[in-house]
């Protein structure tokens, strides 16, 4: 296992709407993949990471959301077929924009599908943070980050704070 480089705000790789993955039934160089994004993931404390973000532009995440006594689990091409109408506000943050955080809004509830590892069709219906983690690292494999979600005048600040700290 490897703990991978974490592309952060500024690298294109993380602008690009990433290409769908194929699983293969049995892909050693997949597997390794995933294992070294979880590595990566842990190492960096976060509950979540989307392979572009190792610069890798392929729909593929890792999540981890403990507090909830989830399971750990990889997903390939995940996305979202609902979304529930209420909308909930809270804290977020990412390994690729280190150290700023805001509350930003999404939907409460969703439900995802997508395929585990081996090919299998995998289907979540997510609430609490589970459901925000899930929107976040998809929002990843479309190149959106949680900043363009705010208003814009939150976001230019931000963004000024985390130059600012790189500086
Ligand atoms: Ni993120």
């Amino acid at each position: 296992m490897a703990i991978l480089k974490i592309e952060t705000l500024g690298a294109e790789v993380l602008r690009r709407r990433a290409h769908e993955i194929q699983p293969s039934g049995e892909d050693p160089e997949l597997d390794r993949l995933i294992e070294d994004m979880f590595e990566t993931m842990y190492d960096a404390h976060g509950i979540g990471l989307a392979a572009p973000q190792v610069g890798i532009s392929r729909r593929l995440i890792v999540v981890h959301v403990n507090e909830e006594g989830e399971e750990p689990f990889a997903l390939l091409n995940p996305r979202i077929v609902e979304a529930g109408k209420a909308k909930e506000k809270g804290e977020e943050g990412c390994l690729s924009i280190p150290n700023i955080s805001a509350a930003v809004e999404r939907p409460a509830t969703v439900v995802v599908e997508g395929l585990d590892p081996k090919g299998n069709e995998v289907r979540i219906e997510a609430e609490g943070m589970l459901a925000r983690c899930l929107q976040h690292e998809i929002d990843h494999l479309d190149g959106i980050l949680f900043l363009d979600r705010l208003s814009p005048l939150k976001r230019n600040m931000l963004v000024k704070k985390y130059r600012k700290q790189e500086s």
